[in-house]
């Protein structure tokens, strides 16, 4: 996958092979990849210094075809499901399991830390969507796919899974909360699937899409409503929850949310402000006082137009991270197993990698009732 500039993407037979470039670097060949709604904020053209040529792609798992001299706990041949966070495994930050936020994995911020495939602002590494991509620091992030997991399910345990279910976490569910989801993409589909794993006694998600909404009532076996036909959906939600507002929010919807005039000319089309943040407004006014707000939604660099002055007169506390997927995994695989989530459920797309064109321009303008799309390169298909 080669980007050419926002709304451009294609499929290049010319690309680099990736290379080992460091004793401890894997080359995985890709057997699957996705597409993320994180991938459309840089083909929208919303974020910083992503640059022509490079391969997007932070999802994807494959067999390793080659490690450097001091990868001990990969072999060649292994399946390997790979988080998109890319982590030293030893600094302050991964010590403490935020393998999100490693401090030596991107040299160019001091907020995230290094992601496959998501632009210089997050480390310039080359993603997935490929046959072939440089894993780093392999001993750390990838994990051999267990033999009785479907590779469907391992390919949404890179980030859908943990990220859905570290929204639900950061939300500190109590036993009976009313959990409010903004949100029925993929990323909030999983939230709401997971905050019933946390005790949450009613689910409700917020879209204006009307096939994702009827998706998610039947998987997370939730309420769901369309923004459109509530006219204020804070007022709904306060209504609906006695005037007292939800327990917890999340926002899974980040920067490209729908909904307001006022940020959608500001955010998305003059870029005033890094995006639309109208989805969190709402969450930030719709969760009671005391509430916890709980964001996965990816918001830029740059400063955006939300009620600050709400979140310190209701006493709010925010939580918010891009998902530490590796320390989710030995938890998420157990109730992947045991059947309490199916992640391979969402996917609605599988597309020859070659297509990867066609592919973004589905997801982006949610045509065909599409989901989740996986992209598979030819040596996987034979
Ligand atoms: N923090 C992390 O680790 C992490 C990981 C993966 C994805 N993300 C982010 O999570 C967000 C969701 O990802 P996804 O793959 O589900 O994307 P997606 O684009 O498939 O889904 C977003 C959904 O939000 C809906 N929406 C738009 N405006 C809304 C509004 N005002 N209120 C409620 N819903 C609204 C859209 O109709 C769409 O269904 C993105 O911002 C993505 O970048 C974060
Ligand atoms: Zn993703
Ligand atoms: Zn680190």
């Amino acid at each position: 996958m080669n980007y050419r500039g926002p709304y451009r993407v294609r499929a290049d037979r010319n690309m680099p092979m990736p290379r080992i470039e460091h004793s401890g670097d894997a080359i995985v060949r890709v057997t699957r990849s996705c597409i993320c709604g994180s991938d459309l904020h840089l083909y929208h053209g919303m974020v910083p210094d992503t640059r022509i040529g490079t391969t997007f792609g932070h999802e994807f798992i494959g067999v390793v075809e080659e490690v450097g001299p001091d990868v001990t706990n990969l072999k060649v041949g292994d399946n390997v499901l790979v988080p998109f966070n890319i982590a030293c495994g030893e600094c302050v930050f991964c010590e403490q399991q935020l393998f999100g936020n490693c401090h030596e994995s991107n040299p160019e911020a001091t907020a995230v830390g290094g992601i496959f495939g998501y632009s210089h602002t997050a480390g310039g590494y080359d993603g997935g969507q490929a046959e072939y991509v440089r894993v780093p620091y392999a001993d750390v992030g990838p994990l051999v796919i267990p033999e009785d997991m479907d590779h469907d399910d391992a390919v949404l345990l890179t980030d859908v899974v943990p990220t859905g279910y570290q929204a639900a976490e950061m939300a500190g569910i109590k036993p009976g909360d009313t959990v409010v989801v903004f949100g029925a993409g993929p990323i909030g589909i999983m939230a709401a699937k997971c905050a019933w794993l946390f005790g949450a006694g009613r689910v409700i998600v917020i879209d204006h899409l009307e096939y994702r909404l009827e998706f998610v009532k039947n998987y997370a076996q939730c309420e769901a409503y369309n923004f459109r036909s509530l006219e204020d959906p804070v007022l709904f939600i306060k209504k609906t929850t006695d005037w007292i507002g939800a327990d917890v929010c999340i926002d899974a919807v980040g920067c490209e949310a729908a909904g307001s005039a006022f940020h959608t000319i500001t955010g998305r089309k003059m870029m005033l402000q890094s995006g639309s943040a109208i989805a969190l407004h709402w969450a930030i006014n719709a969760v009671k006082k005391g509430g916890i707000v709980s964001i996965v939604g990816v918001y830029g660099p740059t400063g955006n137009i939300i009620p600050i002055g709400n979140v310190v007169n209701k006493g709010l506390t925010l939580s918010a991270n891009q998902a530490s997927v590796k320390r989710h995994l030995p938890k998420l695989i157990e109730h992947v197993r045991a059947g309490r989530i199916d992640p391979k459920a969402i996917v609605t797309h599988r597309v020859p990698l070659e297509e990867v064109a066609d592919a973004y321009h589905i997801f982006s303008a949610k045509l065909d009732n599409c989901i989740k799309t996986i992209l598979i390169p030819p040596s996987a298909r034979k």
